[in-house]
């Protein structure tokens, strides 16, 4: 079996520090420690890998519909979404997760003789490349893993070998829903998932002095306080 390769979408950066320093800086974001304001932590802390897998099973759960209408709507569309997507082009999925919807639209491309480059843009190498191996290997499409944020990888299309070919970028799936919290998650999983990102937070901010930020070690502290409160409130309600 072939390894499917991962490029790193943050140039000159190792994946720790690439991923580590985004989440810190999200968690310095003055609209997170805001005294008065309602608190915001990054969504970027709910996807380690850990994070990765709880979402995956959260995929699966009936309440969260929108896997299987965006798996119907692929199903029914993808023919014509390959038809418009050209020769050569670079097609680009945004948080592409586990690659279960996306892989309809790579068979319709497959089908279609289309010629492109697949990339899956996501947080850890080591899920891209889990998840990667589950794809078949394909005759015109290729596929690539690309570590990095989101703006690591806007930047990284922008590179002149990147940047004369025509790109289709993709966001599936969505983190808006409409559901209460009780109806959104009678199992549980989702409570597990957010616990999981608050405890991600901790471990990012209790490695935050061997990198020398640009935060105060007070600021580190207070944020480290309100994130421990927020997880153990979290583990203590049973929603
Ligand atoms: C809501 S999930 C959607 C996953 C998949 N596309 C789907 O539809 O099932 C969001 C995905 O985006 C990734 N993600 C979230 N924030 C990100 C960021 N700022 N940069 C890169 N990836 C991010 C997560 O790791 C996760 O795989």
């Amino acid at each position: 079996m072939t390894i499917p390769s991962v490029i790193n979408g943050a140039a000159g950066r190792t994946e720790a520090k690439m991923v580590y320093r985004s989440k810190l800086e999200g968690l310095k974001n003055p609209a997170n420690i805001s005294k008065t304001g309602p608190k915001k932590l990054p969504t970027l802390l709910l996807y380690d890998e850990r994070g990765l897998q709880l979402f995956e099973e959260i995929t699966y759960l009936e309440e969260y519909y929108l896997t299987n209408a965006e798996i119907n709507v692929l199903q029914t569309s993808s023919d014509s979404i390959a038809e418009a997507i050209p020769s050569g082009s670079m097609v680009v999925e945004l948080g592409s997760g586990n690659l279960r919807k996306v892989s309809i639209l790579l068979h319709a491309l497959e089908a279609a003789r289309k010629d492109v480059d697949y990339y899956a843009l996501d947080l850890s190498s080591k899920e891209l490349k889990r998840t990667l191996e589950q794809v078949p290997k394909f005759k015109h499409v290729r596929c690539h893993g690309l570590l990095g944020t989101y703006e690591d990888g806007l930047d990284w299309l922008k590179l002149s070998q990147n940047r004369s070919r025509p790109k289709c970028v993709m966001s599936l799936g969505s983190s808006i829903g409409n559901f209460n919290r009780y109806e959104a998650d009678s199992v549980g999983i989702t409570h597990k998932f957010v616990l999981n990102g608050l405890l991600h937070a901790n471990s990012i901010l209790a490695r935050a002095d061997a990198i020398k930020p640009s935060i105060p070690h007070s600021e580190i502290s207070a944020i480290r306080t309100s994130t421990s409160k927020l997880a153990n409130e979290s583990r203590s309600s049973k929603v």
